[in-house]
């Protein structure tokens, strides 16, 4: 069956980018000129996604502002005949009905989260993309997943060789190392300290999943940090269904964390050319202070 569905957790409090998410939604911190949700969107779009889910909470409500109309602000591009902008924020706005929106009412974790759209994706397989992790390829990522799942018809984890110092801070694979991108998955631990992870293959924020996963979700079962865990349901799944990690290709940037942000932002800017003109020479002169 083919991947329609995608879905987009955004309900995190987004502290730690406080104060800039004190009243703004962390998925609306802007890469150069985009905010992340708007890359993660585009993405799934691009690989053939037909319809988005987003599992939102208090205060998002912004991204469904920035997946709408704006007629005020349309119709004043149009007085001022700015054509390519106007094209720029219309392209985002959706047929009615292809963006869902439903709310996460308690924060009980990424697998509780994703658990919100059951009845929204249904019985088929489905993506799910995490903002925070912005990649940067030629062929999107979830594209390169879709293909692969294409040909396996299992659940598939994007991942990536991360420092063994910062296991912690991911959910890590039990597996060999990937061969041509793919490996096949013994385990998964969420976030393991050094010396307990299984290997250094961590999980980036792009899944593709069978149905299966929200009975195992339905048991509400927690795990590291107290919270509902979908690694924890993915290493359930196990007992049942293959399951394999694949080596994206491509740059990731960890838009959850405010160094990788900030790493986003130079990258992506000095991609444009028309600013990257005067940003190089900047950067340069700048580290020579
Ligand atoms: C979540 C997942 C983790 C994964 C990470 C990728 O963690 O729980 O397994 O490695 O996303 O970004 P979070 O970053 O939300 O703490």
């Amino acid at each position: 069956m083919k991947v329609r569905k995608a879905v987009f957790p955004v309900a995190g409090l987004g502290t730690r980018f406080l104060p800039a998410t004190k009243a703004m939604p962390k998925e609306m911190l802007t890469v150069v000129d985009k905010p992340l949700i708007q890359y993660a969107v585009e993405e799934a779009l691009s690989s053939g996604i037909t319809e988005i889910i987003f599992v939102t909470g208090r205060s998002k409500q912004a991204i469904e502002d920035h997946f709408d109309h704006f007629c005020e602000l349309e119709q004043t591009l149009m007085a001022r005949s700015k054509n390519a902008l106007l094209r720029e924020i219309n392209h985002l706005v959706p047929e009615s009905g292809t963006f869902i929106y439903t709310r996460q009412n308690e924060p009980l974790g990424l697998g509780h989260a994703i658990w919100c759209a059951r009845h929204i994706v249904g019985n088929e397989p489905f993506a799910v993309l995490l903002a925070d992790d912005l990649i940067k390829s030629d062929k999107p990522a979830i594209g390169q997943m879709i293909e692969q799942f294409n040909r396996l018809n299992a659940s598939i984890v994007c991942v990536e060789e991360v420092d063994r110092k910062a296991t912690a801070s991911y959910g890590i694979l039990d597996a060999d190392p990937p061969k041509d991108r793919l490996t096949k998955i013994r385990g998964l631990v969420e976030k393991p300290e050094p010396d307990a992870a299984p290997s250094n293959l961590a999980i980036i924020g792009r899944y593709i999943l069978t149905p299966e996963i929200f009975s195992i979700l339905e048991r509400k079962e927690t795990g590291a940090g107290g919270e509902i865990q979908i690694t924890d349901a993915m290493a359930n799944l196990l007992g049942q269904q293959s399951l394999y990690g694949y080596r994206y290709e491509g740059i990731r940037y960890d838009c959850g964390t405010k160094v990788g942000f900030q790493m986003a932002n130079i990258s992506y800017a000095l991609d444009r050319p028309d600013m990257r003109a005067r940003l190089l020479p900047f950067i340069e002169q700048i580290c020579q202070q």
